[in-house]
This record gives C-alpha cells, sequence and structure tokens, in this order.
C-alpha cells in the first residue's frame, strides 16, 4: 500500500452536515451486519479532512469500496441513482445523496458541500450483451454522464479522479498476460465508453491538471458477507453467481457457453479479483495521486486464470452441492482467455490480491448467497418490497 509521507490522509469520519435542498439520504436502511458509524457530527474533530465521492456506492464493487473507505476512517459521500444499485447494500451511517451524476447542479452541490476533493467513479452501465442491444445507454449513461461528472469536477475544485475501467479495452488481445501496453481495441460499446473516458481523462489531466487513474479490472467476484455486501445484479449474466445459484438450486443446471476453446479443458479462462482486493487498489490509487503519482491506466487482476470448468468444480468442493452443467453455443465476443499483467500496480501501489485465490473467492461469494437464501426464505415481502422500490 503507498504511504503519503508528510501528508494528512486519515482523518475525520464524516463530515458536518449543512441542511440544503439536496436529496440527502443519510441513513440507509442495510442489512443485518451491516456496519454502523455514529451520527453525523463533528466527531470532536479539530480540522474537517476533505472527502471522496463514490459514485455507484449503492452497487456491487462500490459498496465494498464505501466499506474499506469507512473501515480506514476516510469521510465519504455516496452518490446513486439506484438504476443498478440496491438500498440494501448501502453502508449504515454514510451521506448518500439519491441523484444521476449526468445532473451537474447537484453533482457540483455535493462536492462544494461536503468539501470533497477526490472521486472514486463506478456509476455506469456494465452488460456487455446489453451495450450491443442498446449502445445509447452507454453512450449516453457511460460516456455523456461521465463527461458531465467531470465538468461539475473541475468547475468544483476536485484534484484526483479514481475511474472504474476494465479489461473490455483491450477487446480480444493478441497476448497474455495482458499488459498496459497492449493494444485498446475494444470489441462492444461497454468497452468503447470506458475507454473514450480514459482519453478523456488523459486529455483533462494534460489541460486542467486533474489527476487520474483509470483501473481496468479483469472479472471482480468475492464478497464481503459479514457486512452484508455481495454480487447483486439483476439480470445475473456473471459466471459466479450464477453457479452459486444452481447449487441453491435456484437454477436446474449451468450452461457452459463452449467447450471447444484453444484452452487446455476447452473451457474459457479469466483472472477472477477478490472485490475487497479491488476497494485496495482503489485506496491505494488514491494514496497516490494524492502524494503525486502520475496519472495512468493500471489492470487490476492476479496474473492467473482459471478456466469455466475450474470454476464449476471450485464450487462444487466449496458448497459441497451437486451442480448440473450443459454445453451451450459460445457466447459472442468472448475471447478464450484474458489474464491480466497485474505488474503496473504491485510496482506502482505495492498492490497484492491477497485474497483472491478462487477458493477463498468462491467461500466469500457462497457465504454472501447463503445469507441471502435464508433472508429471502424468511422475508419474501421485503424482497419483493425491495424490488418494487429500486
Ligand atoms: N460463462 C458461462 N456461462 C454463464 C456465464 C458465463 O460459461 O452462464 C462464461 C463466459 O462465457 C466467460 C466466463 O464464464 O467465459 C466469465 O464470464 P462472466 O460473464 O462472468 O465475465 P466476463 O469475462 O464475460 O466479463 C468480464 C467482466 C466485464 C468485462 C469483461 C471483459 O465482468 O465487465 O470481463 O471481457 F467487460
Amino acid at each position: 500500500m503507498a504511504t503519503c509521507h508528510g501528508v494528512e490522509v486519515v482523518a475525520t469520519l464524516v463530515a458536518p452536515f449543512r441542511a440544503r435542498a439536496l436529496p440527502w439520504d443519510t441513513f440507509a436502511p442495510t442489512t443485518p451486519g451491516g456496519l454502523a458509524l455514529p451520527a453525523l457530527g463533528t466527531h470532536g474533530a479539530s480540522r474537517r479532512a476533505m472527502a471522496i465521492l463514490v459514485t455507484g456506492g449503492a452497487g456491487y464493487i462500490g459498496s465494498h469500496m464505501v466499506l474499506c473507505l469507512v473501515r480506514a476512517g476516510r469521510p465519504v459521500v455516496v452518490v446513486d441513482n439506484l438504476s443498478a444499485g440496491y438500498r440494501e447494500l448501502l453502508v449504515e451511517g454514510v451521506p448518500f445523496v439519491h441523484a444521476d451524476i449526468a445532473d451537474g447542479a447537484t453533482m457540483r452541490d455535493v462536492i462544494r458541500e461536503r468539501d470533497i476533493d477526490a472521486i472514486i467513479h463506478f456509476a455506469a452501465h456494465t452488460q456487455v450483451a446489453e451495450s450491443v442491444r442498446d449502445p445509447r445507454l452507454y453512450w449516453s449513461g457511460n460516456v455523456a454522464a461521465t463527461l458531465n461528472l467531470l465538468d461539475a469536477a473541475l468547475a468544483s475544485g476536485v484534484k484526483y479522479f479514481v475511474f472504474s475501467s476494465t479489461a473490455a479495452v483491450y477487446g480480444e488481445p493478441e497476448r497474455c498476460p495482458i499488459d498496459e501496453e497492449a493494444p485498446t481495441h475494444p470489441i462492444n460499446p461497454y468497452g468503447e465508453s470506458k475507454l473514450t473516458i480514459e482519453q478523456a481523462l488523459a486529455d483533462y489531466a494534460r489541460a486542467y491538471g486533474m489527476r487520474y487513474a483509470a483501473l481496468r479490472y479483469f472479472n471482480a467476484a468475492g464478497a464481503d458477507a459479514d457486512a452484508g455486501l455481495g454480487e447483486l445484479h439483476h439480470p445475473e449474466s456473471h459466471l459466479i453467481p450464477i453457479v452459486l445459484q444452481a447449487a441453491l438450486g435456484r437454477m436446474s443446471e449451468v450452461v457452459i457457453f463452449g467447450r471447444q476453446y484453444p484452452t487446455p479443458d476447452g473451457t474459457c479462462i479469466r483472472d477472477y479479483v477478490h472485490v475487497l482486493d479491488l476497494a485496495d487498489a482503489h485506496m491505494a490509487a488514491l494514496d497516490d495521486l494524492r502524494c503525486g503519482g502520475d496519472s495512468g491506466a493500471f489492470n487490476l487482476g492476479t496474473g492467473t486464470g482459471h478456466s469455466v470448468a475450474e470454476v464449476i468444480a471450485t464450487c462444487r468442493e466449496v458448497t459441497g452441492r451437486p451442480i448440473a452443467v450443459v454445453e451451450g453455443e459460445r457466447r459472442p465476443g468472448d475471447p478464450p482467455v484474458l489474464v491480466a499483467s497485474p505488474e503496473r500496480a504491485r510496482r506502482r501501489y505495492g498492490w497484492e490480491p491477497r485474497r483472491s485465490s478462487l477458493e477463498r473467492i468462491v467461500r466469500d461469494a457462497w457465504a454472501w448467497h447463503l445469507r441471502e437464501a435464508a433472508k429471502s426464505s424468511h422475508e419474501p415481502e421485503t424482497r419483493k418490497a425491495h424490488a418494487q422500490h429500486r
């Protein structure tokens, strides 16, 4: 983890609240086990620290990020429009603004009121297949909305921007492991939308001095079940949650999208990285920027790949349950192998994905799925109400 000599980066939990006509929702309902913070106030702090704005903080990776920031004692504010986020993933006690990042006036107000000097930007559409079906969502929701957010950030003096990017910027890479110098040729609007923002960030950094890190995730997975956080997507398209749904008996079988790839067992290989390791990397990236680190792109993966068949085998071992599989068609746009070289993040940040063994990832994800299954069997109305009020 980067250290910041002589620069104070850890400070009060939550900045004092000043009432204004913003859609603040300070104490969001959380699942049992959610982290509880003291009520808003000065907490006896003699001076206020600059706060961090997490967009998409009610989403899968964003909520784990908020948890890590809170655990590290960083002042944090969440903005989410709840289009793909969930109130139940909000960390209790963290100021929450129910708003869209494209709403420049609200973003400027939030940034100024809360003394935000850094933004960690997760809010985005993230489904590859959807991006092909409905690219407008990605150009508008990922590109145009983020440009609005950047305008608000620049107008309000935000200095640091950590951007949630993706391995999809590489498209179908010619060699693996993939380092950051590999050509970027996205093959779907999702990857294009993320790469476009990376390019805007590079230009803005040159012209306006805002510093940024674009973090290119490989396959985010795992959960912090003790904190009530896990992977929640509707519809779910990711492999590990789908296999665990099958282990729970909620799906009759898992469809393996192709068994004739040029890999040892014929199934696609991916680089799975624990969501808490991803959150650590964001924290390290922000500290690095605050200490004068250069802007740039960083891969976040482990350097080790696992095939679809291996993932299913590990899920069978961890859950102790049978999981039926059938072979299906290849999914368009799936490269056979995607494995990161995480060396740049290792060198710059001292980042180690220490929770990212496949066994640990599946164990943590399974713990969360079991909790959710127990909850939904006891409280079906809550889940229904939740679905209606997203
Ligand atoms: N898979 C199946 N059956 C399923 C679901 C997935 O066989 O029911 C396979 C996929 O074909 C792929 C692997 O499992 O080979 C992993 O699939 P995921 O959907 O979990 O993840 P992807 O590798 O497709 O997607 C990840 C990120 C995206 C990013 C993409 C870059 O989640 O955000 O890598 O290619 F865009």
